[in-house]
């Protein structure tokens, strides 16, 4: 992984944990959707890591589609504007789509992104994130998979950036505050 120099806080999960984490999850969603067919959308970027690892640990027959939207730029806080960068190639009826998330913050982006998905005509739509931040939260969103819940605080790594860096560290952590301040 890149060079963190001084830049990581801490590290909350280890590749380990979220492993483990993640087979836990994909049991679950293995129960709800017994004898059905499940349609993963993963939200770019952030999300490729989560997608990766999750969709390997599914047993239920799956397909994969992306979407690209954005609501942080490249600061630290959340704007509540959030535009669709790259729409989905699949047509959702009648399927089950299941959104793939790193991170809901202050769930502007999937309260959005559910009722989007929503309105064209899919079985169902439920949502499976990473992480959440209870604390963040500006809109209730009905989340069903959840990894962790995490305290406000900026984190990076498994796919989390900051100003697109630190994506590909293979943990979760903490950003030193001296970083963004
Ligand atoms: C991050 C994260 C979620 C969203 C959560 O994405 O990956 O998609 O913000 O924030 P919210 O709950 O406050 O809406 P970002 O817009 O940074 O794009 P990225 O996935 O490409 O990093
Ligand atoms: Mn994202
Ligand atoms: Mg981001």
């Amino acid at each position: 992984a890149s060079d963190m120099g001084s830049d990581l806080e801490k590290i909350l999960f280890t590749k380990e944990q979220i492993d483990a984490r993640l087979v836990e999850m994909a049991a679950e969603i293995d129960r709800d959707y017994e004898g059905k067919e499940i349609l993963l959308v993963g939200v770019l970027r952030g999300a490729i890591m989560v997608m990766a690892d999750l969709s390997r640990a599914i047993s239920t027959p799956l397909e994969m589609d992306w979407m690209a939207v954005s609501s942080y730029g490249s600061g630290t806080k959340s704007s509540g504007v959030v535009r669709i960068l790259k729409d989905l190639d699949s047509d959702l009826t009648d399927k089950h789509v299941l959104i793939v998330e790193d991170i809901i913050d202050s769930g502007l982006t999937l309260a959005w992104l559910k009722s989007n998905l929503s309105s064209r005509g899919p079985a169902s739509v439920e949502i499976a994130t990473m992480l959440r931040k209870p604390e963040a939260a500006k809109v209730e969103v009905d989340v069903k998979y959840v990894g962790f819940d995490i305290p406000n605080e900026f984190v990076i790594g498994y796919g989390l950036d900051y100003a697109e860096k630190y994506r590909n560290l293979p943990f979760i952590g903490t950003l030193a505050p001296h970083v963004y301040n």
